[in-house]
């Protein structure tokens, strides 16, 4: 631990959101017929939203929280085509047409989100930024290497250093030139108003359960009520009729933290992630009186297999410290990224059999141009539209198979685990603010104190496919180990697959 007298912010909150205020939108209250549904209120379903309704197509979006409050919502929003080491490894494993593809498609999504700040005016901080990619060690110094070997083979412009502005040790680096950084929601909340002017309809509070396919797509709200629709688009970061592609056994659930910290010294500009591990990202951004908050991010883990997860946060404070004369940390929070097995997302038909049933999901870390670009290929689809990256992000490209075994391999790990610990604990063991798998009836149940002392006692089953759901400390919910669902301490779902509830227990 370093010498730093700061403390970590009690409850995690995202810059992004504290320093704006939403309009709400109404929750759908009857049966409903639509063109196109997008379900999913992040920056695929907004930015499909508004590609479509501008397009004269009548669109209808819903959210089951509130638009903007997931993943986009908890992002550090780099608008960039540097993703880590990526390209070497694209090279490796899908050759090197499809890797500069994926440079192409990324840098596209980049165009399109400076096209439409330019078109609507948008106030949202934009600014172009140099990305870099830096190394300290032997073996990441290598792969530095390779990776610029990799630029130059796909004549993606790129410059090397041995040097970044801090006192952060780095031996080699790539810098990528003239990428963007952004205040995402600022930006998106500025689509809403166009897609509601050109027709659009947007409601929130309402949760997606189930999609039957048949002549026409029909989706089934959590209330009841039918929405039936020529397409679907599922761009909930999770695609939440996940039975439809197994998508639960084809991608992986990785969560990773940030801390908006204020420092006493100037921060030199630039975008940086550490190729090392445990990796570190960097970025600023300012707040409305121009005053600079440096984002710090990292500390990447599976969805409930963490350590305690505030120690995730506790290692990226110590790393401030360490490099930065902190004067203050007023914000933490943390984000769900989607990882596929071979580094492409998967953006098209949920399955060749439902070719109405579209998702977007498994932007790794890369939401942004990602999940702009995602956009992009749906709506091309859906306004039959040729789109150069559809082949290379169909997620018909894989079978899923080989990854099916390796992910049941962990799932059924974490379910005979969870199944066979022992407990020893009770409710009334539990103290202030503390989070446990107790017995209760010689069952298992999830158990929070909250700081008045109140139990929340919620039954530790996911809901999803039956694994025991662990507790996150950091942020004080109940995630699960297999696929990545979150709850809230009374049991409500933050984030799928899972759509159903925990139960509660009294
Ligand atoms: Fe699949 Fe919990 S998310 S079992």
């Amino acid at each position: 631990m370093t010498d730093n007298n700061t403390e970590l912010p009690q409850y995690p909150e995202p810059f992004w959101r504290s320093t704006l205020s939403f309009p709400s939108f109404p929750k759908v209250e009857s049966d409903i017929q639509t063109d196109v549904l997008v379900v999913g209120g992040g920056i695929t379903g907004i930015t499909s939203a508004y590609l479509l309704a501008k397009q004269g197509v009548q669109v209808t979006l819903i959210e089951a929280s509130e638009i903007l409050n997931g993943t986009t919502g908890h992002t550090t929003a780099k608008i960039t085509a540097q993703h880590g080491l990526i390209y070497d490894k694209l090279i490796t494993e899908h050759g090197e047409e499809k890797a500069k593809l994926y440079y192409e498609a990324n840098k596209e999504g980049m165009n399109i989100i400076k096209g439409l700040i330019d078109e609507h005016s948008i106030e949202c901080n934009l600014s172009t930024q140099d990305a870099y990619v830096y190394a300290n060690t032997d073996e990441y110094v290598n792969k530095i290497r390779k990776e610029l070997r990799a630029y130059h083979k796909l004549e993606i412009p790129g410059d090397y250093t041995d040097n970044i502005p801090f006192s952060i040790p780095c031996k080699a680096a790539i810098i990528m030139k003239d990428q963007a950084q952004f205040h995402p929601l600022k930006y998106l909340m500025a689509l809403t108003s166009p897609i509601l002017e050109s027709g659009g309809k947007i409601y929130e509070h309402t949760t997606a359960m189930k999609i039957e396919d048949g002549a026409k797509p029909t989706i089934l709200t959590e209330d009841g009520h039918k929405i039936t629709c020529n397409h679907v688009i599922v761009a909930s970061h999770f695609p939440f009729n996940d039975e439809m592609g197994l998508y639960f056994a084809r991608v992986h659930v990785k969560r990773s933290y940030v801390l908006g910290v204020k420092t006493k010294e100037e921060y030199p500009g630039g975008m940086f992630y550490s190729a090392d591990t445990p990796s570190r990202s960097l970025r600023y951004t300012e707040n409305d009186d121009g005053e600079k908050l440096i984002l710090v991010g990292g500390e990447g883990h599976k969805t409930g297999q963490g350590i305690s997860t505030i120690k995730h946060y506790e290692a990226l404070q110590d790393f401030s410290s360490h490099y930065f004369d902190v004067e203050d940390i007023p914000y933490r929070w943390s984000a769900q990224d989607i990882m596929t097995p071979d580094d492409l997302p998967f953006v098209g038909p949920s399955t060749p059999n439902h070719p109405r049933v579209l998702i977007a999901t498994g932007y790794a870390k890369w939401g942004m141009t990602n999940g702009t670009i995602a956009a992009k290929i749906l709506t091309d689809r859906i306004l039959q539209k040729d789109n150069q990256f559809t082949d290379l992000y169909d997620p018909a490209r894989l079978d899923g198979i080989k990854n099916m075994v390796k992910d049941n391999t962990d799932v059924a790990k974490h379910m005979i685990q969870g199944k066979l610990s022992i407990l020893h604990k009770k409710p009334e063991d539990i103290g202030i603010d503390e989070g446990a798998i107790v017995k209760v009836n010689g069952d298992k149940a999830g158990c929070y104190r909250d700081k008045e002392g109140q139990l929340f006692i919620v039954d530790s089953t996911c809901t999803h496919m039956g694994c025991e759901v662990a507790w996150n400390s950091g942020d004080r919910t109940w995630d699960c180990p297999c696929h990545g669902s979150r709850f809230s301490i009374t049991g409500d779902v933050i984030e799928g697959p899972a759509v159903e509830p925990l139960k509660k227990i009294r």
